[in-house]
């Protein structure tokens, strides 16, 4: 599975991403992006805001662009930081990563390839809502 995804074109596309965020504040740029299960590459970087608290993740707008694309689900992502280097993504952002994930999604990680459900091990879901007997 690991074999069949461009990440060469991921990491491309998180750079691209990376160079256009907004951090006045932190000056730490974030570039993320994202394989859809129907071969779009979805992307976004972070933006940050003076109420400091109200920053945006570069997940958060990739998760827009998913939907302003079409919607569907993420098959491969990768994040990077302003030197290019993979960055984990955050916690609330794994969350964020496994609403929209596919089963058994593949993430670039600090250290090596790993599942959605490695990062964010029995995440809270969906599935939760539903009844519960
Ligand atoms: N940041 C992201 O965009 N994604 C993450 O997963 C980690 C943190 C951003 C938020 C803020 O603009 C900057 O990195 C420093 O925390």
């Amino acid at each position: 599975m690991t074999e069949e995804i461009d990440w060469d074109a991921l990491r491309a596309a998180a750079n691209a991403a990376m160079a256009k965020a907004y951090v006045p504040y932190s000056k730490f740029r974030v570039g993320a992006a994202a394989l859809t299960e129907d071969g779009r590459i979805v992307s976004g970087c972070n933006v940050e805001n003076a109420s400091y608290g109200l920053t945006l993740c570069a997940e958060c707008s990739l998760v827009s662009a998913l939907f302003m694309t079409g919607g569907g689900r993420l098959v491969a992502f990768t994040c990077v930081d302003g030197h290019g280097n993979i960055l984990m993504p955050c916690g609330r952002c794994r969350q964020l990563l496994f609403e929209h994930s596919t089963k058994g999604m593949i993430l670039e990680t600090v250290s090596g390839f790993k599942t959605i459900d490695e990062v964010i091990p029995d995440a809270f879901g969906p599935r939760d809502l539903e009844e519960r007997k």
